[in-house]
């Protein structure tokens, strides 16, 4: 078995060298101003280790990282009810495409696209009573998982300008939100929705403490001996995560790196390794698709060399 510090430490090495790095996200005016050059990883293991390379403590934001987390938090609100207002299957469409929605009947065909994470969202406001509810429960069940509630130093916070940038922008997720709303499919008022949605969009954290919020589910649902989910239920994140977490790009994702994993625009990706390890990688330049060009590229050097792969 190859050493796994020298194996990560080699790729965020020559990842350092790689010029074609793809293109930081504008869409979102305070993305753009995040260096292209910036590359960092984290790997949790099962047996309690943990690995870093380059800027694995930087705190980056996390985007479409979040809906992995907030699909666990509707789950638990609305148990499979939440299948019926959101589907399992790959879109096949970019992540914040409206085109499904109208043959659909304003169902979105999966929880990660941006449709699908509104109505997440939703869940989630109408359980916590409003917007400020909701994300204040974001919050402490990310700081829970990463282990860094009650250690300001390592706090996980929103980036406040990003929040702003994408609610003064947000004219696609507000077309979403409000076109699902006029089919009964959001609950909440669509402001109050939307604000939740950008908020955890903008909560910022590094690889470290995304590898390690991610633990529970390459170990059974588990993390420090607690039942986050049950066994059953952590497949199925992962099953969603391999074929919906990097929107039309998630056949590719497969094909290179053959592991469940789930991207942002912030050019974060976090990957699980059932029963042995959970990832993070961050750099900020995305390909055409939006996933970050060289956390794919790590992460498919990554389990090359380990042989890690579902199938
Ligand atoms: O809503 C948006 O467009 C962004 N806040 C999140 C999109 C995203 O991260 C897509 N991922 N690759």
């Amino acid at each position: 078995m190859p050493d796994l510090a020298a194996t990560i430490a080699t790729i965020a090495a020559d990842m350092a060298s790689v010029t074609d790095r793809g293109k930081v996200a504008d869409y979102i005016p305070e993305l753009a101003g995040v260096p292209l050059g910036k590359f960092g990883i984290a790997v949790c293991t099962a047996d309690g280790a943990e690995h870093i390379a380059g800027d694995a403590d930087e705190p980056f934001s996390i985007q479409s990282v979040s809906k992995l987390f907030t699909l666990k938090l509707a789950l638990d609100i609305q148990g499979d009810a939440l299948w019926t207002r959101v589907g399992r299957e790959p879109s096949g469409s970019a992540f914040n495409s409206i085109v499904q929605l109208e043959a659909e009947r304003g169902i979105p065909r999966n929880p990660f696209i941006n449709a699908g994470a509104l109505i997440v969202a939703d869940v989630i406001a109408e359980a916590h009573d409003d917007d400020r509810g909701a994300i204040g429960a974001i919050l402490r069940f990310l700081r829970e998982l990463a282990g860094t509630r009650g250690n300001p130093d390592e706090t996980i916070q929103i980036d406040p300008r990003v929040a702003y940038s994408e609610a003064a922008t947000g004219f696609r997720n507000a077309a979403l939100a409000n076109y699902m709303k006029s089919f009964g499919n959001l609950r909440r008022p669509v402001d109050e929705v939307l604000q939740t949605y950008f908020h955890q969009c903008a909560i910022a954290m590094s690889c470290r403490q995304l590898a390690r919020a991610t633990r529970f589910l390459s170990a059974g649902g588990e993390a420090d001996g607690t039942a986050i989910v049950t066994p059953e239920r952590a497949r199925r994140i992962a099953a969603l995560m391999l074929t919906c977490g990097h929107y039309d790009a998630s056949g590719d994702f497969a094909f290179r790196v053959g592991l469940p994993a789930k991207s942002g625009v912030g050019g974060g990706i976090v990957a699980v390794v059932p029963g042995r390890a959970s990832v993070a990688v961050w750099s900020p330049g995305l390909g055409a698709q939006g996933n970050s060009v060289l956390a794919t590229l790590a992460l498919e050097r990554l389990a090359g060399a380990m042989g890690w792969s579902v199938f």
